[in-house]
């Protein structure tokens, strides 16, 4: 899939702008703080609904405006799909696909597909579970809206139990309610478990092949699923745990407490691994979410590069580029160096400075 035109209003620091991108590699340079990520940060927002990380939506407003705008056409296969994303001030967002308003975040997904690759994405390694979990929901969501639909039942639900077990402490009695929130909770957390297994058992599969392209075979990566429960013991586990529960005010056991391990060489590259194992171990991961959402989908994401290229040697940069030929993406550096002229034609090139963005 392709992005045919976007258009962009009072988008953080950015003017007014029109584009037309190409369906191969654009790119867009400048200096630093000048919008280009802003810029990538549109085309995210409209796969995903959110902003990148988490930031709040309100700071994607451009200081000083009350709105903001983002619209863009998206070819695939066999038809074209507009959205549109309005953030207002102290309201309630709305987004659009073909002028039909979405009422729930979950119809948006699967309208347009889109890898990131930054160099936040180390976080996805060196921070703790929670970042890993986020990286494993945000593919499994654009993937799949029966697997957001899932996930946020599983988070209604876990909230309520949560809320009555901290109830409980204060009020024994009320303890006989809570096996209907178990049974409620076990079945939502197991298709989630099911979802993730099967997730991280293929992505292991493609990451392990792009790892050993990357490294010159120099380096093995693993990718392994780490269930806080195993499948299929999660009402067991709930029933356990529930002195503990009561305790804590809170759910002990579920996949909210999941992780993932990347191994190198055998040992986790979290702990062991050098800066470049732990960058090249996240660069496996994106490379193969492509793979994977094309397996799962049918399309080819769209790729959105936020100055990765700079942080690669030259094998890497080489690999990285040869692996995303025939898909769109939105590239963005501080300078056009020759790494980047051998693989991009001229007429892709935009550049950004004080929040326009112009051709050179
Ligand atoms: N809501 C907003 N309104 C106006 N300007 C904003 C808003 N949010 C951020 N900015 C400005 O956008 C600029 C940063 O833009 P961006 O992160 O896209 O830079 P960049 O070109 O990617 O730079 P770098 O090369 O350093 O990564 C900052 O100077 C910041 O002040
Ligand atoms: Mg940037």
């Amino acid at each position: 899939m392709h992005i045919q035109e976007i258009s962009l209003q009072a988008f953080r620091n950015l003017e007014p702008l029109h584009i037309q991108p190409t369906t191969g590699i654009n790119v867009f340079y400048g200096d630093n703080a000048q919008g280009k990520t802003n810029f990538l940060e549109s085309i995210y927002f409209c796969a995903l609904g959110r902003s990148l990380r988490g930031k709040q939506e309100q700071q994607l407003i451009r200081f000083g405006a009350h709105e903001s705008h983002i619209r863009l056409d998206v070819v695939r296969s066999h038809r074209t799909d507009r959205i549109d994303v309005h953030l207002k001030r102290d309201e309630k967002k709305g987004i659009a696909i073909n002028g039909i308003a979405v009422r729930r975040l979950g119809e948006l997904f699967g309208t347009m597909y889109a890898v990131i690759f930054s160099p936040e994405d180390l976080s996805l390694i060196k921070e703790g579970p929670a970042e890993r979990r986020r990286f494993l929901d945000m593919e499994l969501c654009q993937m799949s809206q029966v697997y957001f639909y899932d996930l946020q039942q599983y988070t209604r639900i876990l909230r309520q139990r949560n809320t009555l077990l901290k109830k409980i402490k204060e009020n024994t009695k009320l303890s006989d309610t809570l096996s209907v929130w178990d049974t409620q909770l076990a079945q939502c957390g197991e298709k989630i478990i099911a979802a993730r297994s099967a997730f991280l058992a293929r992505l292991d599969e493609i990451s392990t092949l792009c790892h050993e392209k990357l490294t010159g075979g120099k380096d093995t990566l693993k990718t392994l699923y780490k269930p806080n429960c195993e499948q299929g013991q999660l009402e067991k586990r709930l029933q356990r745990s529930l002195e503990r529960d009561i305790a804590f005010g809170s759910t002990q056991v579920g996949p909210h407490k999941d992780d993932i391990l990347f191994l190198v060489n055998g040992k986790e590259v979290r702990q062991f691994g050098s800066q470049g194992q732990q960058r090249t171990t996240a660069l496996s991961a994106r490379l193969a979410e492509i793979t994977l959402i094309e397996e799962m989908t049918g399309e080819k994401p769209i790729l959105l590069l936020d100055d990765v290229l700079s942080e690669l040697d030259e094998n890497r940069q080489r690999y990285l580029m040869q692996s995303i030929e025939g898909l769109q993406s939105f590239l963005t550096c501080t300078g056009i160096e020759d790494s980047i002229r051998r693989y991009v034609q001229t007429d892709n090139l935009f550049y950004v400075q004080n929040g326009r963005i112009s051709r050179p």
